[in-house]
C-alpha cells in the first residue's frame, strides 16, 4: 500500500438492518469503511442507511439465495465499487429437542446459517482475490464451537461456518485475503428477545426469570452487547489483523474458551 494514501474500502454485512449486524455497520462506517446493508425486508436496512447515507447502502436478497445475492451485490458496487471486507452476519436460531427437529426446521437453519454464508462468500470473493486484499468475518456463535441441548440444527449449522472459515483461511492464505469467525455467547438482540419469548411462552416460566438465566451461562453473568461484538469484527476487518487468519473468536466472558 502507498504511504499516506488512504483506501476507502468498502464492507458488505448481511443482516445489517438490526441488532449485531447493525451494530458493526455502524462501527465499520465510524471506522471509515462505506458499507452496505443487506436483508430480505427493505424497512430495516433503509431505516439504517438513512442514519448516514454518505456512508451507508441498502441492498435487499435472501443470502441463501445466489441470483438475489448476485443482484444485491451489482446494486452495493454501483453505489461504492468492489466489496473488499464481508461480514455474513446474517443468522437466525430456531430451537426444538431433536426429534421434533422436521426437515423443514434443519433446512431452514443450513441455509441462512451456513449455506448463506457460502453464497455471499462465493459472491464477493473473484473480486477481492482480483484485489490481492480482502477481509471475510463470519458471525458463527458459540454454538459453533460447544454444544447446546434443543439448538442442534443451528449448532450443526455454525459448526459448519466455524469449519468454513478455517478451511477457507487456508485455502487464501497466500492471497491476501483473511477468514475469520467471531463467536458471540448471548447477545442483547431481537434474536434473544424472541428466544426468550419463546421459552417463557412453553414452559410458563417468567421471561425475567429466562432472560437471567441466559445470563447465566456467561461467566461474567451478563448477556453480551452488539457494540462488543462489533469491535471484534472491526478489528479482525483492519490492516492490523492481517496476519490472523482461521480464528474463530469467542466473544462469550470466558463460556467458551478455545
Ligand atoms: N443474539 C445472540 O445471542 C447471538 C449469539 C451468537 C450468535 N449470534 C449470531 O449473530 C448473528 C446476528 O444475530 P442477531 O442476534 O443480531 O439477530 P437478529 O436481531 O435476529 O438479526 C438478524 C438479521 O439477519 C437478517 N436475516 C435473517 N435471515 C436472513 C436471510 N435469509 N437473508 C438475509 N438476511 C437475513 C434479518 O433481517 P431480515 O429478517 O429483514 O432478513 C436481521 O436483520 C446471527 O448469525 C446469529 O446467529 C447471535
Amino acid at each position: 500500500m502507498d504511504a499516506g494514501k488512504t483506501i476507502v474500502r468498502h464492507a458488505l454485512v448481511t443482516g445489517g438492518g438490526r441488532g449485531i449486524g447493525a451494530a458493526i455497520a455502524l462501527r465499520l462506517a465510524a471506522d471509515g469503511l462505506r458499507v452496505t446493508v443487506l436483508g430480505r425486508n427493505r424497512g430495516p436496512v433503509e431505516a439504517l442507511a438513512a442514519r448516514d447515507s454518505g456512508r451507508l447502502h441498502a441492498v435487499t436478497a435472501d443470502v441463501a439465495d445466489a441470483a438475489q445475492v448476485a443482484r444485491a451485490l451489482a446494486d452495493a458496487q454501483a453505489r461504492f465499487g468492489p466489496v473488499q471486507v464481508l461480514v455474513n452476519n446474517a443468522g437466525q436460531a430456531e430451537s426444538a429437542p431433536f426429534l421434533k427437529t422436521d426437515a423443514g426446521l434443519w433446512q431452514r437453519m443450513l441455509a441462512v446459517n451456513l449455506t448463506g454464508t457460502m453464497v455471499c462468500t462465493q459472491a464477493v470473493l473473484p473480486g477481492m482475490l482480483e484485489a490481492g486484499w480482502g477481509r471475510v468475518v463470519n458471525v458463527a456463535s458459540t454454538a459453533g464451537l460447544a454444544g447446546y441441548a434443543y439448538v442442534s440444527a443451528y449448532c450443526a449449522a455454525k459448526h459448519g461456518v466455524v469449519g468454513l472459515t478455517r478451511a477457507l483461511a487456508l485455502e487464501l492464505a497466500a492471497r491476501g485475503v483473511t477468514v475469520n469467525a467471531v463467536c458471540p455467547g448471548y447477545t442483547d438482540t431481537d434474536l434473544v428477545r424472541e428466544s426468550v419469548a419463546r421459552v417463557a411462552a412453553k414452559t410458563g416460566r417468567d421471561p425475567g426469570d429466562v432472560r437471567a438465566e441466559f445470563a447465566k451461562t456467561n461467566p461474567q453473568g451478563r448477556l453480551v452487547t452488539p457494540g462488543e461484538v462489533a469491535d471484534a469484527v472491526s478489528w479482525l476487518c483492519g490492516e492490523g489483523a492481517g496476519a490472523v487468519t482461521g480464528l474463530s473468536l469467542p466473544v462469550c466472558g470466558g463460556e467458551v474458551m478455545q
